[in-house]
């Protein structure tokens, strides 16, 4: 029969190789089970006499305690091997670069309105803003738009319900008369006013939709404002705004004789390609004209001393122009795979 050390050293040996909890458990139940070794030697106690029955007995108890002692210290140790197994197995590396982030870009139309904005500003324009909710004075009646005129019909104009004189700006117009009414004021003191020269980039509405219009759509308004400003001015600045929105210098300025209430002369602005796929087609872009006198006094200026031009452009359509989109709503879809394409 083995001796109790050797029976010790054994069964430290088995749990040691115990690989998990299930196996750690029938290599206890081998020593310690209802007929495990060290019970038997237990049981076996009963046949000796009392004096070596005693001595025995306290051998066997130690050779448990240390039996119980290695289970338990296996025990721990499986608990913890297991543990860092399963952190392990979890580990997140917050190093990884993340997933989906694509970079974004401007609206082809956010493109076009910074290249206005970036070009009249290099000759002395200020960008001016407005609201988009005005008021049927700023938006009709200061611009000399008579009562009766078709634009301030409900076919044409959104208003708003529960007023009639308040509507969704029509066009970038009334900035005209919100920068000359600001600007007249700040110079008050003045012998001479200094010169009015503004854009004002913005969204307007018309009841209206199409491929080529839409409800809402942009306008970029400018206005020139000072003594001696001459229709040759006007000209000069739109040929030349438009060569270098292009880039090129094959192209064509018309000026269309047009009518617009609070213009005189007004204009239509065409422009045509010497080349490319729309070669030779004049295109309307803009409408243009000498700031009516009724519109001057509308916004505080002597049009016996003061004389300027004003023009409203369509960024939508030059952005379907020097893009090449023939889809207006294509830019207000929000579709995805059309955007990203000017990224
Ligand atoms: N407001 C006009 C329109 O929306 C354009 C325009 C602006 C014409 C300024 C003349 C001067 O059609």
């Amino acid at each position: 029969m083995d001796t109790l050390d050797q029976l010790v050293h054994q069964a430290a040996a088995d749990f040691a190789a115990a690989a998990d909890s299930a196996q750690l458990e029938q290599a206890k139940a081998r020593y310690l089970g209802k007929s495990g070794s060290l019970t038997e030697r237990l049981k076996g106690l009963g046949k000796l006499d009392p004096e070596a029955r005693k001595s025995a007995g306290a051998e066997i108890n130690r050779a448990k305690e240390a039996i119980e002692g290695a289970l338990e210290a296996r025990r721990v140790a499986l608990r913890e091997a297991a543990l860092l197994a399963q952190l392990a197995a979890e580990a997140l590396d917050v190093t990884l670069p993340g997933r989906g982030n694509a970079g974004g870009g401007l609206h082809p139309t956010s493109r076009t309105l910074e290249r206005i904005e970036k070009l009249f500003r290099s000759i002395g324009f200020v960008v001016a803003d407005g609201p988009e909710i005005e008021t049927d004075w700023h938006n009709f009646t200061a611009l000399n738009t008579p009562e009766n005129h078709p634009a301030r019909s409900m076919h044409d104009t959104f208003y708003l319900e529960g007023h009639d004189d308040v509507l969704l700006r029509t066009h970038t117009s009334p900035v005209q008369i919100r920068s000359m009414l600001a600007h007249v004021a700040r110079h008050a003191e003045l012998e001479t006013m200094p010169e009015i020269r503004v854009i004002c980039p913005g969204r307007v509405y018309r009841v209206d939709s199409d491929a080529t219009h839409s409800p809402m759509f942009h306008q970029v308004e400018g206005l020139w404002v000072g003594e001696n400003v001459s229709f040759a001015d006007l000209k000069g600045v739109i040929a030349d705004f438009l060569r270098k929105f292009f880039e090129t210098d094959d192209l064509q300025v018309r000026f269309r004789p047009s009518f617009f209430p609070f213009t005189e002369p007004s204009a239509e602005i065409d422009v045509a390609f010497m080349s490319g796929a729309l070669k030779g087609r004049w295109l309307e872009i803009a409408g243009c004209g000498m700031v009516h006198p009724n519109v001057l006094r509308f916004g505080g200026i002597d049009p016996e001393r003061y004389t300027g031009f004003a023009f409203g452009m369509g960024p939508d359509r030059l952005t379907m122009l020097r893009y090449g989109v023939n889809d207006l709503r294509l830019f207000f879809d929000g579709d995805l795979r059309f955007l990203s394409q000017f990224r």
